[in-house]
């Protein structure tokens, strides 16, 4: 692991074009990295592995009087009281689960990204303190009495509604994932973090209950010259983007709860846009405005950012559709091998075209493939999480996972994604992860090819 990654909150984050900027003017430094690590590389080098690689050795407990057969201290006294924890935390042994920050990819806190760890998932849904956060003026506190949602434009009847008037709309809820744009947006070039939070933590996964979309333009009244919507947002970014009338009355949800209880302030108390399998950009949070018009906006987020930058020097217009992509989170460079024999290799894959169909394993680095057990439910526009069992013989394996989408699309290599992109694109990089299971046990981030 290289110190460019460092857990804990870091002084904070340029835009998104920002760290595009700064990765063009400092490429890593060795992007080739070695195939294979010979003799006894670290293991505590591996994000987060320090003092964990046991070898195979079993491993110690911390007070020895409480194993079997004596009585261990919780089993002798009393717990705490029912009462001890109002809104419950996470257990203080988890404590190392936590969302983090990359230094060089960090401004200022407003102007920020940090990562959700999806190495510590097990299943697709991400609880709510751990969902990553991209802020592009930082978080906004809205007194939820104070909260109004204005509908104007090409619309019958312009609209304000308070958050009231939102509840009492007949609800609809959904799990979806979102998944910025930039999510491995580092990786063009060649591997550069060593860690799966930070090369693909960009994305959580909740189960949102709102309004439709549909309900609330429905109740303005489109005119028939409405094609367009824009919606923005009310911090101080001025987060605006253009969607098609088409996706507004398709699966687009004017969202206030995650996992069955309110937003979080970070993802956009009291109200955040939900924009099923399109791009996080579009899911405008603290929603503030809904203006109705017949042609697309073209306002900054949609145009000099969130944009790919073809080999030609064309730009690839309205990327919207995060196209199916998978990871393994376990192995990965902060899950390294504690032990040879039986492993269970876990991951998470997705795609904003509808449900996955399958999810390929290579434990060769692509050669041979086997199908992942798909973990139900499978849903669309959702994360599903997969697994497989595998013996690890203590040699060197290159792990990667390749998604089928419902549509028939398979996740391609990097190679397949430079020779139709090129190398300058920042966004939209759904490309096969490699994973090198060093002999030690360590696990590092490698590019094949
Ligand atoms: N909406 C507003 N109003 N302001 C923002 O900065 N960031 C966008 C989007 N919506 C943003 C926003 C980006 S780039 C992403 S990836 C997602 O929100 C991140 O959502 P999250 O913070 O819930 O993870
Ligand atoms: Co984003």
């Amino acid at each position: 692991m290289s110190d460019k990654t460092k857990g804990g909150r870091l002084p904070s984050a340029a835009s998104d074009e920002g760290y595009a900027q700064r990765y063009r003017d400092n490429p890593p430094p060795s992007p080739e990295r070695r195939r294979f690590l010979t003799g006894t590389a670290a293991v505590g080098m591996a994000a987060g592995a320090g003092g964990l690689f046991t070898g195979g050795r079993e491993l110690l407990a911390s007070n020895p009087d409480s194993l079997p057969p004596n009585v261990p201290d919780w089993s002798r006294y009393l717990g705490a009281g029912v009462d001890a924890y109002p809104y419950g935390a996470p257990v203080e042994f988890e404590s190392h689960v936590v969302r983090r920050s990359v230094e060089w990819l960090t401004a200022t806190t407003e102007s920020s990204v940090n990562f959700t760890p999806i190495h510590e998932m097990d299943g697709f849904v991400t609880p709510n303190g751990l969902c990553f956060e991209r802020h592009h003026g930082g978080m906004a506190i809205i007194p939820p009495d104070d909260y109004r949602l204005m509908i104007n434009g090409l619309v019958e009847r312009p609209l304000i509604f308070t958050l009231q008037d939102l509840m009492r709309f007949p609800p609809e809820s959904r799990f979806h994932f979102l998944e910025c744009a930039a999510n491995s947006g580092m990786e063009w070039r060649g591997a550069q973090l060593n860690g799966v939070q930070y090369t693909h933590g960009m994305i959580h996964c909740v189960y949102y209950t709102g309004v439709p979309l549909k309900t609330l333009l429905n109740e303005a009244g489109i005119k028939t010259s409405g094609k367009w919507i824009l919606a923005e947002g009310a911090d101080s970014s001025g987060m605006t983007r253009s969607i098609p009338l088409e996706k507004a009355l398709d699966d687009c949800l004017v969202a206030y709860s995650q996992n069955g209880e309110r937003l979080r302030a970070e993802q956009g108390y009291p109200i955040r846009l939900v924009v099923p399998g399109w791009e996080g950009n579009m899911w405008v949070k603290w929603l503030r405005r809904l203006e109705v018009g017949d042609q697309p906006w073209y306002h900054r987020e949609e145009t000099s950012k969130y944009t790919d930058l073809l080999p030609d020097g064309s730009a690839r217009k309205f990327t919207w559709t995060m196209d199916a992509k998978s990871v393994i989170t376990s192995p990965s460079p902060e899950k390294p091998m504690l032990s040879e024999g039986p492993q269970v290799i876990k991951g998470l894959a997705w795609s904003g075209h509808g449900k996955i169909a399958r999810v390929d394993v290579s434990t060769d680095g692509g050669i041979n493939w086997q199908p992942a057990r798909l973990h139900e439910p499978v849903l669309s526009k959702s994360l599903t999480f997969f697994s497989l069992p595998w013996s690890w013989s203590g040699g060197e394996a290159l792990l990667q996972s390749r998604a089928v989408d419902d549509t028939g699309y398979v996740q391609p290599q990097m190679a397949a994604l430079q020779e139709a992109r090129g190398v300058n694109s920042i966004y939209h990089n759904n490309s096969v992860q490699t994973w090198l299971v060093n002999a030690n046990g360590a696990v590092d981030n490698v590019r094949l090819g």
